[in-house]
């Protein structure tokens, strides 16, 4: 199944607004393959780059060094260090590194609440690593801004008012993950970097820093796992749980894995996901404007998301369910073996 290529072409996210033929790709793709490629995004090379070099300086640090920044294991929210040795779920270990918004105003009880504050936890960055931080800094700024960008071609997708996904976005509580696949050796063929899962979020933002393979595989309606295609600078876009529900399931949080490529000796894999999530205190619940069009039943009840995740991360505590952004039935699965 073909995956589409949406081209900005450096456009802002007003000029974006109104483009019938973005729109309409953007719905092929997330209703059949259930991804699209986006470039012409705008977000500079350098600043990538830099994420890309300081986070590995970061992760070449001795496992003493890195554990000192280890994710605190709290449900909420991802920040900080977190490494998985190798066969555990990706046959050659896996490193991450997440991070969230800096700028919250602590005079807003929406921050300043302990709901607040356990949604918008400080980030964790060493202090002798300050050019990890600014180069993440630097790379947040422009993601959240490619995302404003993504809500207003899914807002065009969907017919929706404008503002119906943008509002949400403002207070959202959005991460992002260096994640280091490490080379090295021979790995088994056909081996998986991640296991299949989907995403808990909005949608999910993913650079991949090679622009010769993804080795990146999206399970589509007909039940066929397709390759993402490179391209040169680009995101690659998938939608998670919420959007499934804001969508009545006209989008699906589609089923994604990363293999290890055949026949290769191993090379590290750097990439750099962005999680969208609303603001914690969103209603989310199939849209009216959509169900009355295509005169669907909701499909959902109304769930506020702070809740709606939570419940959602018990699920993942059980074991019946997968999400990247945590990793908890992995974890669990390392404190069983
Ligand atoms: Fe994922």
């Amino acid at each position: 199944m073909e995956i589409p290529i949406l081209d900005l072409k450096g456009r802002s996210a007003e000029e974006l607004r109104g483009d019938r033929e973005l729109a309409r790709s953007a719905d092929e793709g997330l209703s059949t393959v259930g991804t699209f490629v986006l470039c012409g995004h705008g977000v500079p090379g350098e600043i990538l780059g830099a994420v890309r070099s300081t986070a590995e300086d970061f992760f070449a640090e001795p496992e003493s060094e890195k554990q000192a920044w280890a994710r605190p294991m709290t449900p909420e929210v991802a920040r900080g260090y977190f490494g998985l040795p190798s066969g555990v779920v990706s046959v050659m270990g896996m490193e991450r590194f997440s991070f969230g918004a800096w700028e919250r105003d602590e005079n807003d009880p929406y921050y300043g609440s302990s709901e607040g504050r356990a949604h918008f936890p400080d980030n964790r960055f060493p202090p002798q690593h300050a050019a990890f931080e600014s180069a993440a800094r630097a790379y947040f700024r422009c993601v959240e801004d490619v995302s404003h960008k993504l809500a207003v071609i899914l807002e065009e997708a969907l017919q929706l008012a404008p503002g119906a996904f943008t509002e949400n976005l403002n207070g959202n509580t959005g991460t992002a993950t260096a994640i280091l696949y490490p080379g090295g050796g021979v790995p088994p063929e056909g081996g998986v970097r991640i296991q299949a899962h989907n995403d808990v979020d909005l949608y999910t933002i993913l650079r991949i820093f090679d622009d010769s393979r993804t080795d990146l595989y999206f399970l589509d309606r007909e039940n066929r796992w397709n390759e993402v295609p490179a391209v040169r600078d680009s995101f690659i876009v998938n939608v998670g749980d919420l959007m499934q529900r804001y969508t009545n399931d006209r989008w699906l949080a589609t089923s994604h894995k990363v293999l290890v490529p055949p026949q290769s000796s191993a090379q590290d894999r750097f990439s750099l996901a962005y999680f969208e999530h609303p603001r914690y205190d969103t209603i989310v619940a199939p849209l009216k404007a959509l169900l009355k069009r295509e005169k669907q039943e909701p499909a959902y009840p109304p769930a506020r998301v702070a809740d709606f995740e939570r419940q959602r991360r018990m699920l993942i505590h059980l074991g019946q369910t997968a999400n990247e952004e945590l990793l908890e039935p992995i974890e669990k699965r390392l404190g069983s073996a």
